[in-house]
């Protein structure tokens, strides 16, 4: 009687959104859009899960391989939380207000990562892979990266739970705090991965150079 990973990983990511939104609507310090948080702190939770999977199965492959697969739909759901927090954000906080965007650099650092994510997603399918070609369909999908610590800084800056990081503190926020963890732990894993896939590719290169030298002499 076993659940195969990707079940368990979207178990898993689904509790912790509904975590997340049982916390910032219930018990958070206050807040005057816990809505509009609680989507948002979901939204970066999504980003982070679909950044750990390719760290996760370069260091741990049984574990992670099998979860390469759903990572598309983890980072379109990520996309999907964004869109409805940036329009709540919009409609509720902003008053459909664009020109606040172009005067809070968290907002426009964020608009610029909703547009990244927009992208992504609107390649994020075989076809568009397909056309794109690979190596242009792979520079697009680096700009996760980019998103990434745009969307970290945004959190950053609106966070009021964060304590000496927050402009505005309300108190120690719980889910404020857990997932400014995950998303350091999200960056030392990529960088975790990144070196041991380049220590892996020297090291073939390595056996490569070695056998062709063997052969002629
Ligand atoms: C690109 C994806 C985005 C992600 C992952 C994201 C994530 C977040 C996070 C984590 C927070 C802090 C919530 C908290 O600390 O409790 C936040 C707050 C906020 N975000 Fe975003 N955001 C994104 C895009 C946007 C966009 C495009 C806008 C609007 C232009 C926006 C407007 C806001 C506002 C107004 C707040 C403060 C809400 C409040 O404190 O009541 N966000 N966002």
């Amino acid at each position: 009687m076993g659940m195969d990973k990707p079940s368990f990983l979207f178990l898993l990511l689904l509790s912790a959104v509904a975590l997340v939104f049982a916390y910032q609507t219930g018990f958070a310090p206050s807040s005057p859009y816990p809505a509009i948080e609680a989507l948002g702190l979901s939204a970066f939770l999504l980003i982070c899960a679909s950044l750990l999977i390719g760290p996760i199965a370069v260091l741990l492959p049984k574990l992670g391989l099998p979860l390469i697969g759903p990572r598309r739909s983890v980072g379109l759901a990520a996309f999907v939380f964004a869109l409805l927090h940036g329009l709540l954000a919009l409609a509720l906080a902003l008053g459909w207000n664009l020109a606040y965007i172009f005067a809070s650099t968290s907002l426009f650092l964020s608009s610029i990562a909703l547009l990244i994510l927009l992208a992504i997603a609107l390649t994020s399918n075989d076809w568009a892979e397909h056309r794109l070609g690979a190596g242009l369909w792979k520079n697009i999908q680096r700009f996760n990266y980019l998103a990434f610590i745009l969307v970290l800084a945004h959190f950053i800056l609106q966070s009021r739970g964060l304590p000496y990081l927050s402009a505005s503190p309300s108190g120690l926020n719980l889910a404020e705090l857990a997932l400014l963890l995950l998303g350091i732990l999200t960056i030392l894993l990529q960088l975790a991965g990144f070196v041991t896939m380049r220590r892996r590719r020297a090291q073939s290169e390595e056996e490569k150079s070695a056998a062709g030298g063997a052969s002629g002499a």
